[in-house]
Order: C-alpha cells, then sequence, then structure tokens
C-alpha cells in the first residue's frame, strides 16, 4: 500500500467539494491535515459551515478548518448557487457543526503548516485561487514549502462552464488564478475541465450508492438530490474528487508541461490560455473509468460506473 499523502484541502464547498472531502477522510491514501475555506460556490459563511457539518457527519470533527478569504481580490463574489443550491450543498440539510473554526485564517494556516513541514505537505486547490494568492503574497517562499500543489481549475482545450471561455473557479478570481499561475513551484498541476467532466457520477450510479450504508453513501443521498431530483440531471461530474484522486495516484490523469495565463477582462474574464514553455502541468488525458473505480474503492461506495 502505497503510504497516505498528507494534504491541506482549499475548499468552496459545494457538493462536489464535499465528496472531495469525502474521499480524504475516507482513503487510506490521503492524511487529511486540514481544510481550508474560502468564498466560491457560496459565501465563506456557508461554505464554512458545509465543511465543518460534513467533517462531522464523515466523523471526521478532529480535522481542523480554517476559514479564509471572504472575497475575491478584485472584485465582486459571484456564486454558483444555482448549481450548488442556496446552501451550497445540495439542500442536503446536514445538522450544522458545533464546533468552531481554527485560530489562523486560511492563508495564515496554509503558511504555518507549509512551515512547520516543509517539503511535505501537497495543497490541493478545488475552488478559486484567493486563499493561494494570499498567502504567497505574504510568504513568497511558500512554493519551496509545499512538496506540490494541484489545482481544480481551468478549461484548457474544452470550453468553459460559465462562460464559452472560463471555468468557475478561475472566473470567480481571476486574479488569484493569474498571481498562482505565474508562479514558479516545483510542482503543479491543473485538473480542468479537460478531464474532469469526462469523470461522471450517473445517476443509476448515485441511486446505487445512496441505498448504501454508512455516512458517506448517506452524504452522497443527501447531496446529489438536487442535482438528480430537483435539476432532473442524468449526470454529475465528479470535478473536485478528481483533482485529490490525482493528487494522490497522479496515474489516473496524464498531462504536458506548459505556460498558462489568465484571461481578467470582459469576455476574457477567467480564460486560461496554453503559452509555451512553463512548470505547470495541464491535465489533458484521463481513464474516467479507472478514476470512477479508485472513487468507488477509496469512498467505500459499489461501483461507480
Ligand atoms: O468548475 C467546477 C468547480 O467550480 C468545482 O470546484 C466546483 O465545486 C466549483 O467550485
Ligand atoms: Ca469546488
Amino acid at each position: 500500500m502505497a503510504e497516505a499523502v498528507p494534504v491541506i484541502l482549499d475548499v468552496d464547498t459545494g457538493v462536489d467539494d464535499a465528496l472531495a472531502i469525502a474521499l480524504a477522510v475516507s482513503s487510506p491514501r490521503v492524511d487529511l491535515v486540514a481544510v481550508t475555506t474560502l468564498a466560491g460556490n457560496v459565501d465563506v459563511d456557508r461554505t464554512t459551515a458545509n465543511t465543518l457539518a460534513v467533517l462531522d457527519w464523515l466523523g471526521a470533527d478532529s480535522v481542523p478548518v480554517h476559514r479564509g478569504a471572504s472575497r475575491p481580490l478584485a472584485r465582486p463574489h459571484v456564486d454558483a448557487a444555482f448549481v450548488h443550491g442556496t446552501d451550497g450543498l445540495g439542500n442536503a440539510g446536514l445538522p450544522p457543526s458545533p464546533r468552531g473554526v481554527g485560530a489562523d485564517r486560511g492563508p495564515a494556516a496554509i503558511i504555518r503548516l507549509a512551515s512547520a513541514r516543509p517539503g511535505q505537505l501537497t495543497l490541493v486547490c478545488v475552488g478559486p485561487l484567493t486563499n493561494l494568492a494570499i498567502a504567497l503574497n505574504v510568504e513568497p517562499t511558500l512554493p519551496s514549502l509545499l512538496a506540490g500543489v494541484v489545482v481544480m481549475g481551468g478549461a484548457y482545450r474544452v470550453p468553459g462552464n460559465v462562460t464559452p471561455r472560463a471555468e468557475f473557479n478561475i472566473y470567480c478570481d481571476p486574479e488569484a488564478a493569474a498571481q498562482v499561475l505565474a508562479t514558479p513551484f516545483p510542482r503543479l498541476t491543473l485538473i480542468g475541465l479537460d478531464v474532469t467532466e469526462q469523470v461522471v457520477l450517473s445517476r443509476a450510479a448515485w441511486t446505487a450508492a445512496a441505498d448504501g450504508n454508512g455516512p458517506v453513501a448517506g452524504l452522497v443521498d443527501r447531496i446529489g438530490r438536487r442535482a438528480f431530483v430537483e435539476r432532473g440531471l442524468a449526470g454529475t461530474a465528479l470535478h473536485d474528487p478528481l483533482a485529490l484522486a490525482a493528487a494522490v495516484e497522479p496515474s489516473l490523469v496524464a498531462g504536458e508541461s506548459a505556460g498558462v495565463t489568465v484571461g481578467t477582462e470582459g469576455e476574457a474574464r477567467g480564460e486560461t490560455r496554453l503559452d509555451g514553455a512553463g512548470s505547470a502541468v495541464v491535465a489533458s488525458t484521463v481513464d474516467p473509468g479507472a478514476a470512477l473505480r479508485f472513487l468507488s474503492r477509496e469512498l467505500g461506495l459499489p461501483s461507480l460506473i
């Protein structure tokens, strides 16, 4: 068995963020050191409350949560409540957590934890990049303190999901994304819609998973109702779980090194452009079956295929 990867998970919990948290808590491949939150799918109060509620639901109430950015660096917050429901968790109705957040805010916690364990922690960002941009601003040596960074974000050779050119996490805070993607990290992996939209939880798989026993099955049941019942979707992409899965099982995706520039103005807002040579690895292919098998195994769910 491969060793567990120590991870800081940066989230805007959200339905698929909740599944990434479930993967982090369930899988022996992940050592969830801390979770940092920020405004994204919904406001930071809700993403933080959702994160605490999901961790407690899963019995992981010892995992520290650090509240982060309340808005993008340079523009008003635009949410994705139409996708994730007004509560941001698919109106799952989980019991609220009685516990509070950690003393330091998200960016400070990222700096503190990385400094305490230099070169050991992998930061997995599955929301806008505001926390990471702030942390880089305050601690410019942060790239050397992290083992690696994996970002769920961008649309490199496929259309966006907010505009034809932009994926939500980048669109929500393009200035933060531009700062992060202009930073030379020893290991930066970009998991964009190019691969995440190929890894889909189907209605049939959701139904089968929801019929299972245990807290993960119960979570999947509750948070999936908005997509499959309220919205009547046939499937929903597992964006954030795939990003975390790729962080601990890199063989699930393949990609090429490239430079990436981010659009910030007008119709180019949030656009992620491949721009010559660069140190980021941009995922371009995934084996959806292998990814779904990995996720079902590590989540302890029946087959998701
Ligand atoms: O575009 C998909 C991303 O935007 C996911 O992280 C989802 O949670 C939303 O934040
Ligand atoms: Ca997210």
